[in-house]
């Protein structure tokens, strides 16, 4: 993609009213970008974003990214209002700590809609115009567990990994429209992500993983003293856009470096690890 230069850059932007949405949607008004923010509440959006930042090219919506009618209709209101749009932002996303039998099928169903389905509706509806124009940026907000997987953290990594095959996949499909694809994965931030307003829980916990409960413990503990600033990691995202160099993959924070190192190792050596056995399962060579 080509950022323009010779007028504001639109934006669509989900899951804004906190954390790194927030410092997105705050950082890019204050470029004169122009902005569509989604949340589940605009009144928590503008209370957040105060009385000191402009307004004036922020679309805040209200939207349901569950629901693909919301989700298109924000996006033609986008295109309405601003007259075009450049860069999609898949950020919403939240945490939820459990071990795999302790969580409900509710839960599951609850986190893959918002942190797959919700993308898909929301790259459905954008990617028509994208093409079209030739020129896009979809960012999509993952993480570092997208790469990697811990205890306690399945329900969470599954979704991550499940945007990551989505985003890889897709960024192959539109490079020749001109589409560029970036997927972030952050290590720990010091957002709302590990309050208890963001962080999922399950309905019921059982004693045989006191490992996770401990691991649960830690992560509440944690809250306020994670290494990312929010404010850097928006202001990287951004460069990564305005610029268009980088790869695929940007990781955020050295712990998300140290921890992608580690499982790239894990990975290599798992893969050697079956260079002799792999090709036993091919039909003979005709
Ligand atoms: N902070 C970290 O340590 C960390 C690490 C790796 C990856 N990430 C990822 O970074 C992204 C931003 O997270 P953050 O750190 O900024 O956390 P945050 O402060 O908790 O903000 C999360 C945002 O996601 C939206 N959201 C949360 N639950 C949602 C739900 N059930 N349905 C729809 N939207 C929901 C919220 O939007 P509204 O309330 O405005 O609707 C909120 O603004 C997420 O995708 C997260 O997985 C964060």
């Amino acid at each position: 993609m080509t950022y323009p230069t010779d007028r504001p850059a639109v934006w669509f932007v989900t899951g804004t009213s906190r954390g790194l949405g927030l410092d997105l949607v705050r950082q890019l008004l204050e470029r004169g970008d122009a902005v569509t923010a989604t949340t589940r509440s605009t009144g928590r959006l503008l209370a957040a974003l105060g009385d000191g930042v402009d307004t004036a090219r922020l679309l805040p919506l209200s939207v349901d990214l569950r629901d693909e009618e919301q989700v298109a209709a924000a996006v033609r209101k986008t295109t309405e209002h601003f007259g075009g749009l450049d860069v999609v932002v898949n950020n919403a996303g939240y945490g939820y700590l459990a071990a795999v039998e302790e969580t409900g099928d509710r839960d599951v169903r609850d986190m893959l809609d918002v942190q797959v389905v919700g993308v898909w509706n929301v790259l459905r509806a954008a990617l028509p115009g994208l093409r079209a124009q030739r020129s896009g940026h979809v960012v999509n907000v993952s993480s570092v567990l997208g790469l990697t997987a811990v205890p306690g953290w399945a329900l969470y990594c599954a979704g991550k990994f499940a945007l990551e095959g989505l985003s890889e996949a897709l960024a192959a499909e539109v490079a020749d429209f001109g589409i560029d694809v970036t997927v972030v994965e952050p290590g720990y931030f010091r957002t709302d992500f590990l309050t208890r307003d963001s962080l999922a829980l399950p309905e019921t916990t059982t004693e045989h993983y006191p490992a996770v409960r401990e691991m649960v413990a830690q992560h509440l503990e944690l809250q306020g003293k994670q290494l990312g600033d929010p404010v850097k990691g928006a202001a990287a995202v951004i460069d990564r856009v305005v610029t268009g160099e980088g790869p695929l993959r940007q990781l955020l924070g050295s712990d998300a470096h140290a921890y992608a190192t580690a499982k790239v190792r894990a990975l290599t050596a798992n893969v050697d690890a079956t260079a002799a056995t792999a090709p036993a399962t091919d039909h003979p060579a005709t």
